[in-house]
């Protein structure tokens, strides 16, 4: 059900998703979206089906969700897809999460080039086995000079993790001279994390009805608006996207400070 039912003058009236998309567009998009597609295990255990099968269709959704985030004119999305803390789970599944960038590249590659994507990725690559470097590589390569959407995974990754290399160059660069302790500020630390050439995620989407950040962007979400929902990442589609939109560009983001005519 893509269209979206209101109430007004007691009928009951559908907007399509068209009508919604180009509406939204006249208003200020979020430029960064990230996502923490939770909820594939649970999607599978309601249909008694192994916890892999709600990764493989969770992956399905990454493709819808890319298309759509691309079509409204979103700038960049950054899904968590694999954190740190993943590799405790047993092994058969880090071994089908890890098998997933390899497929969902081989089918949905030449997808992204045309539409102008660019694929990248966060997180510490070294320790993934050699054929999902190997696909995220020949993405990142073969997509390098798109400028349309940025899908940014976030892969073997963790925040914590993140902040703490970034504290360690840091230290590295006034032990060596080349950084004085009076020149640390948010920027430098901005600078030294992965996601130094993008700006920070306006909206944080997370899905399945927990509402936690998982060790997710900590830093790069210090303003950003949340969107929990229910909905399990397999069902997430593209209506609930634009319902995650519509309520972002309702919202009064004032950073801390007061809009204009707040102060009196
Ligand atoms: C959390 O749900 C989800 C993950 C740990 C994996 C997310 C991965 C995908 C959606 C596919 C990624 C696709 C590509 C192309 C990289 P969960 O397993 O914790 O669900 P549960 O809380 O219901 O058990």
């Amino acid at each position: 059900m893509l269209n979206k039912l209101i109430r007004k003058n007691d009928k009951t009236i559908s907007i399509p998703l068209k009508k919604r998309k180009e509406d939204a567009q006249q208003e200020q998009l979020p430029s960064h979206i990230a996502i923490i597609m939770d909820g594939n295990g649970r999607w599978a255990n309601k249909r008694a089906l192994p916890r892999i099968a709600g990764h493989h269709e969770g992956m399905k959704t990454v493709k819808k969700i890319t298309r759509f985030a691309n079509e409204v004119g979103i700038k960049v999305l950054t899904l968590y897809a694999f954190s740190t803390e993943n590799w405790k789970r047993p092994k058969m599944e880090v071994e089908f999460l890890m098998r997933l960038p390899e497929e969902f590249l081989g089918t949905y590659l030449p997808e992204l080039i045309e539409q102008n994507v660019q694929v990248q990725m966060m997180g510490n690559m070294e320790s993934l086995p050699e054929h999902t470097k190997r696909a995220i590589q020949k993405a990142m390569d073969k997509t390098a000079m798109n400028d349309g959407l940025i899908l940014n995974f976030a892969l073997n990754y963790g925040s914590r993790d993140e902040i703490v290399q970034a504290v360690s160059q840091i230290a590295r660069n006034v032990q060596a001279g080349h950084v004085a302790v009076e020149e640390i500020s948010e920027q430098l630390l901005s600078n030294h994390l992965m996601t130094k050439h993008l700006s920070d995620p306006d909206l944080l989407i997370r899905t399945s009805g927990e509402v936690r950040l998982s060790n997710f962007m900590l830093w790069q979400l210090a303003y950003t608006e949340f969107w929990f929902t229910d909905t399990l990442w397999p069902d997430f589609d593209e209506a609930c996207l634009m319902d995650a939109i519509e309520n972002y560009q309702k919202r009064n983001r004032r950073y801390g400070g007061l809009k204009e005519g707040e102060g009196n």
